[in-house]
């Protein structure tokens, strides 16, 4: 009998300690559909975590003309640009993507006819209802503030959303900063500042 309570306790100990290791180590990593860290050099997809906000993220035509914006495919069919994120500060000297911290977005892969890099960029405040878009390119203002976004928390396991706030990059300046979500315009879905927040998920691309 006390054998089989000792046997529980150990049991129980262990997994509180086997746990609390567990969450402390995955603190402030940003972690894929299967629980891993996002690495700096793998590819991801980026798709809603709830369901009729559109499908992958890709990169969108608005209007016939370059540069191209950052938005989500219409459907779930398997379409869409991978992307890559490159941490602006890599104080830990490894590959892991770190929460609240200020990286570039790329999208890889992508076969267009608009010479710009594919590069997630900050655009201009130019919908009807005043949501700042994402576009494609290289800011080449100062320290290039406009292509770091940063992978927030959400209460959700495995569920994130995604800001631009480049306090990293500059310390000094004070940045209207904002929360990414989707507009939809024309039938295409954009992904804009400053409405409410989307929920997504990074699923990585099979080798
Ligand atoms: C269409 O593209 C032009 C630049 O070619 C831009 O000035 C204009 O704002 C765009 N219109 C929309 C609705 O995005
Ligand atoms: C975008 O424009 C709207 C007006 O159309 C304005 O209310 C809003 O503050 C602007 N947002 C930013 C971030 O400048």
């Amino acid at each position: 009998m006390s054998m089989k309570l000792f046997t529980l306790l150990t049991l129980a100990v262990w997994l509180f300690t086997a746990t609390s290791t567990l969450s402390q180590s995955n603190n402030d990593y940003v972690l894929d559909t299967n629980g891993d860290p996002l690495e700096s050099d793998e590819e991801y997809f980026i798709r809603p975590a709830i369901t009729d906000n559109g499908g992958r993220f890709t990169l969108i035509n608005r209007n016939q003309s370059c540069p191209l914006y950052v938005g989500l495919e219409n459907t779930d069919l398997p379409q869409g640009y991978p992307v890559r994120f490159t941490p602006f500060a890599n104080d830990h000297d490894d590959d892991e993507v770190r929460l609240n911290r200020d990286l570039k977005v790329e999208f890889v892969e992508v076969s267009s006819t608009c010479v710009q890099s594919t590069e997630w960029k900050l655009g201009e405040n130019d919908t009807s209802v005043g949501r700042r878009v994402i576009i494609t390119g290289r800011d080449d203002g100062t320290r290039s503030a406009g292509n770091y976004f940063r992978i927030d928390e959400t209460q959700n396991a495995r569920i994130y959303n995604i800001r631009w706030c480049p306090t990293e990059v500059c310390p000094t300046c004070r940045f209207i900063c904002g929360t990414g979500g989707i507009l939809r315009e024309n039938g295409k879905i954009l992904f804009v500042l400053d409405g409410s927040a989307l929920p997504v998920e990074f699923q990585k691309k099979d080798d």
